[in-house]
């Protein structure tokens, strides 16, 4: 197995306007807003910062669109310690755009559009080859034209690059595409959308990990939100709690997880660590506002580590 300790991730960076309201509006409703803020955010950006953050070796492709936006995100990127020259600037298109609802609770509800990251297709995969070849460990989400996501793979298998894909927004994949996953990390409706098991117990999420492992998938975590995670690694599973906090919001806590683990992954830290690792900096995230302003840095989450201990 090669070892070169880097990174890719490949996905999605946007700009979030975020709303905080008491409660979410129904079809047909107005609501008044409590506060409102533009952040960066984007899974794939939020998942390359956690990791950048979080010590990685890494390099992010990606696509910005032409705007003063994208250019401030793509600065920040590099300040968050990323290799930012495969990220592109799209002319004539804009940057990635969320927009936010967050309730009383710290729940979520998102819609996107994708502007710039679009234009991340197989032709620019493919510009970028060396950068996936030359990773020990490729980090994917479901924000990116799916057909690239694809290309991304194949050119990871071709160089023995570990791919991990977080299978969100949650949508069906092809079996071509999870038969070149290493590793994947779906929340409870995400793992439902891909094998068509309701994920109420640890032992629907045995049973949706079965119908991953079918597929040719050898590492399957399962997110639980409070419950923790159900890890199952050829077939063995095993449930590991998160950290309670009180939550602001959790926007970017997946996010967070997964580029938090894939760094722990890539320290050589056995696996449950790594879990525990990345479910401190999950815990972190939650208790701030916002993607990217909330994922922690690691003597942050190194600190919360030594706290609970
Ligand atoms: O996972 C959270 C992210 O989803 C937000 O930052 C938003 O940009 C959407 O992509």
């Amino acid at each position: 197995m090669k070892k070169t300790g880097k990174l890719a991730v490949l996905g999605s960076i946007n700009a979030d306007h975020i709303l905080n309201l008491t409660q979410f509006p129904r079809p047909g409703e107005t609501v008044i807003g409590k506060q409102y803020q533009v952040a960066f955010g984007g899974k794939g950006a939020n998942q390359a910062v956690a990791a950048g953050r979080s010590g990685a070796n890494i390099s992010f492709l990606a696509c910005v669109g032409e705007d003063g936006i994208g250019l401030r995100i793509r600065q920040q990127l590099v300040e968050d310690k990323i290799d930012v020259t495969p990220v592109e600037v799209v002319a004539g298109e804009s940057t990635g755009v969320a927009l936010i609802f967050v309730n009383a609770e710290g729940e979520n509800s998102i819609a996107i559009h994708a502007g710039a990251n679009a234009a991340l297709t197989p032709v620019l995969v493919e510009k970028h080859q060396q950068t996936i070849a030359d990773a020990d460990a490729l980090l994917m989400q479901l924000e990116s034209p799916l057909e690239s996501v694809l290309a991304a793979a194949k050119i990871a298998r071709q160089h023995q690059t570990q791919v991990i894909l977080n299978p969100a927004p949650a949508t069906p994949l092809s079996d071509e595409l999870l038969a070149l996953v290493d590793m994947i990390t779906p929340n409870e409706t995400e793992a439902e959308i891909l094998t068509g098991v309701h994920i109420e117990s640890d032992e629907d999420a045995a049973r949706a990990a079965t119908v991953l492992h079918d597929k040719g998938i050898y590492s399957v975590l399962i997110t639980l939100g409070s419950r923790g995670v159900w890890l199952s690694e050829n077939g063995n599973g095993q449930r590991i709690a998160g950290f309670r906090v009180k939550a602001v919001d959790t926007i970017a806590a997946g996010d967070t997880f997964n580029g938090a683990l894939i760094t722990a992954l890539l320290e050589d830290k056995p696996m449950d660590q790594a879990v525990r690792f990345a479910h401190a900096a999950a815990a972190i995230a939650v208790t701030r506002a916002g993607a990217q302003p909330s994922v922690p840095w690691r003597d942050e989450t190194d600190s919360f580590l030594l706290q609970q201990e």
